[in-house]
């Protein structure tokens, strides 16, 4: 098959800060001599006391990863004051509201104002470094003040994404023994609240019969929405702020203290608390969004992300903030009113940097064509895509469609627990492929291994590992080391390993091929089967459920449940509402099942493990190609997945 390329552009060459000479120069020196090279960037941001230790990283035995130790800084102070004296005017966050007419501009020096107060009403409610603080925010600046009011005074932040339902918030209040929670009266969507103080409310609830009280919740009116109010509990936002100074004094934090925890799922289990810290995290976000995207000062930089996930956290807040840069908000979904929002808000803002997931791109593509081309679209410069890999059909629109031929695509591969992009192409080094992340960012060195850990070479297709450390690398798993060891250094001792298929070509570009695990990644969400099969099997109706991903439009992948259910239940279009329902009270909408089949029975080895292999083959619609099926207990229950599939083409 062959592979369009696309070589670096012209003008991407001419303003790059990084051309693919200084790309091949720095890569060499950045594995060669990690402890030189970091130690030189780790300058890019300020300390209180100067770091002269670099690196102390291991993957084997405990697996111990330390980045910059002795160091002392603050991040908000590096997102913040050290702006002020410079461009305490110039705008730090733009805020496009769900409806076109709602929008803000918040300065540096209207920044340093909101978090400063946030961070004295934190410590005036008893918060102190190292405690964990839950924020369940709708996309306004509020969020942003809250994570950079955290980092202030050495809180940890642990962020679930509004879309979770109170029952997936109070798992991750109860998992970091959280007390403090920063919410809003309700989010807006689409033109929809969306009831966060009600869920929080009951999260609370839920967490207290799990062993934790909530003491105060920081409450922002956004809508004005009817809420339940506990005033021994509750506070609203603006009366608090406004009793207490404009100025707080940053702590001293250590390199290696907790900035924040992010749940994200995993093939098994519950959602683990990813751990990242302060100094490493923040060189590596802030250095990729600058030399990723190449940053200039000035720019105008939009990624559509939510706080929620990580990309919001190193890509919206931190990153940016952390270089300066004026970085827009955006409330509410791509299709509202109309599929020609995102154009519409690059025009209106005139942004420069646009930084989106396939998911998005597939979704305004079957829209067609009119609503790109209504918008000028002359201010975009670079276009980014991450979350999931993209298809070259999705590629090509976004290239030839949104960006004219004029933008480089950087398609950016990483995870919540790299802290910050580990594969993409730089827009004035890389020759691009579509479908393809390309090459290793400065410091990062993939691997590809087969099953039993064989190093593959040259051209190949394998499993993704990364030998050696990076300085945004997450730091644990909060409260369970061991698991951390686990998961990412068992399978292949001493590498950390993705849980990614990858493909490396005859030129060393990498191809992301998915999940090789029981994760699914449902339009760029991260989920594990696991979930959401727990989920299932808490309903009075149901004696077992697997669930498997199949290839969906535009989600990318959709979510596929096979349920058993409990005898004396009859399967019926009724019930596999109530299914869905009772999964989204459980979990949230993002785990909605696309696909409900009655079965049963499920094929089982004769030791009673599940053979997933077959039920992904049924899910796609592609059963003539199931392999062996005589290691199955029971051969025949087989056909009747087959007689009974739900996803006919
Ligand atoms: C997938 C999101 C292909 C991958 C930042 C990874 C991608 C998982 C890409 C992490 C990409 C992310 N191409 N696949 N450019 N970016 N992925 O933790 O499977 O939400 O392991 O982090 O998304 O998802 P997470």
């Amino acid at each position: 098959m062959s592979v369009k390329t696309y070589p670096v552009l012209e003008p991407a060459k001419q303003r790059a800060l990084i051309d693919d000479a200084t790309y091949q120069a720095w890569y060499r020196q950045s594995v060669a001599d990690p402890e030189g090279f970091w130690g030189e960037h780790g300058k890019r941001i300020d300390w209180f006391t100067p770091y002269t230790k670099v690196k102390n990283t291991s993957f084997e035995g405990d697996v111990s990863i330390k980045w910059f130790e002795d160091g002392v800084t603050n991040v908000s102070t590096n997102c913040i004051d050290r702006h002020l004296e410079k461009r305490g005017d110039q705008v730090a966050i733009i805020w496009e509201g769900d409806n076109p007419y709602d929008d803000k501009k918040i300065t540096y020096r209207e920044l340093y104002e909101h978090v400063c107060r946030l961070a004295n009403v934190l410590k005036a409610n008893g918060v102190q470094q190292g405690d964990r603080v839950t924020i369940y925010m709708p996309m306004i600046p509020e969020a942003a003040y809250a994570m950079l009011a955290c980092a202030r005074i050495g809180a940890v932040h642990s962020i679930v994404f509004g879309g979770f339902s109170p029952d997936a918030l109070a798992g991750r209040i109860v998992d970091c023994q959280s007390t403090f929670v920063i919410t809003a009266d309700e989010g807006l969507r689409g033109g929809k609240p969306i009831p966060l103080k009600a869920n929080t409310d009951q999260a609370i609830e839920i967490a207290g019969r799990g062993g934790v009280e909530v003491k105060s919740v920081v409450v922002v009116r956004r809508t004005g929405g009817k809420v339940n109010w506990f005033s021994e509990r509750d506070i609203w936002y603006h009366q608090a702020v406004a009793t207490v100074e404009a100025d707080c004094p940053p702590a001293k934090m250590k390199a290696e203290d907790p900035l924040f925890i992010l749940y994200t799922s995993g093939s098994t289990g519950k959602p683990k608390g990813v751990l990242h810290t302060t100094g490493g995290y923040l060189v590596y976000a802030s250095m990729t969004h600058q030399y990723v995207f190449d940053y200039h000062d000035g720019d105008i930089y939009w990624c559509t992300a939510d706080v929620g996930w990580v990309t919001g956290h190193s890509y919206i807040v931190y990153g940016p903030l952390a270089n300066g840069a004026t970085t827009l908000m955006f409330e509410g979904v791509p299709t509202y009113p109309d599929a020609g929002r995102l154009w519409d808000v690059v025009d209106k803002h005139k942004v420069n940097i646009f930084y989106t997931a396939p998911t998005a791109i597939r979704a305004l593509m079957g829209q067609g064509d009119a609503f790109v081309t209504r918008s000028s679209r002359t201010s975009l410069r670079t276009l980014g895509s991450v979350g999931e890999p993209i298809n070259p059909e999705a590629w090509e629109w976004y290239y030839h469609i949104v960006g004219e031929d004029r933008c480089p695509v950087v398609d950016t591969w990483w995870q919540t627990e790299t802290g910050g992009i580990l594969i993409t192409p730089l827009p004035g080094a890389t020759a691009l492929k579509p479908g393809s992340a390309t090459r290793p960012f400065f410091g990062v060195q993939p691997q590809l291994v087969d099953a039993e850990g064989k190093v593959l070479d040259g051209a190949a297709d394998g499993n993704l590992c990364i030998t050696d450390s990076w300085p945004g690398q997450m730091r644990t798993v909060y409260g369970d080391h061991e698991r951390f060891i686990q998961t990412y250094f068992a399978t292949y001792k001493g590498k950390y390993f993705t849980g990614d298929g990858c493909r490396r070509d005859e030129d060393g570009y990498y191809w992301i091929t998915g999940r090789v695990d029981d994760v699914l990644n449902v339009s760029g969400h991260r989920m594990g089967t696991a979930e959401v099969e727990s989920a299932l099997v808490s309903h009075d109706a149901v004696s077992e459920a697997a669930v498997v991903g199949y290839p969906h439009d535009i989600k990318g992948q959709g979510i596929y449940c096979y349920v058993t259910l409990m005898v004396g239940q009859t399967g019926s279009d009724d019930l596999r509402k109530a299914l869905i329902t009772h999964v989204r009270k459980e979990i949230g909408a993002i785990a909605s099942p696309d696909k409900i089949q009655f079965a049963p029975g499920l094929p089982k080895t004769r030791s009673g493990k599940i053979m997933r292999r077959i039920l992904r083959k049924i899910a796609e619609d592609d059963f003539g190609a199931l392999g062996d099926t005589s290691t199955l207990a029971d051969p025949a229950v087989v056909d009747d997945l087959i007689a009974n599939r739900q996803n006919r083409k």
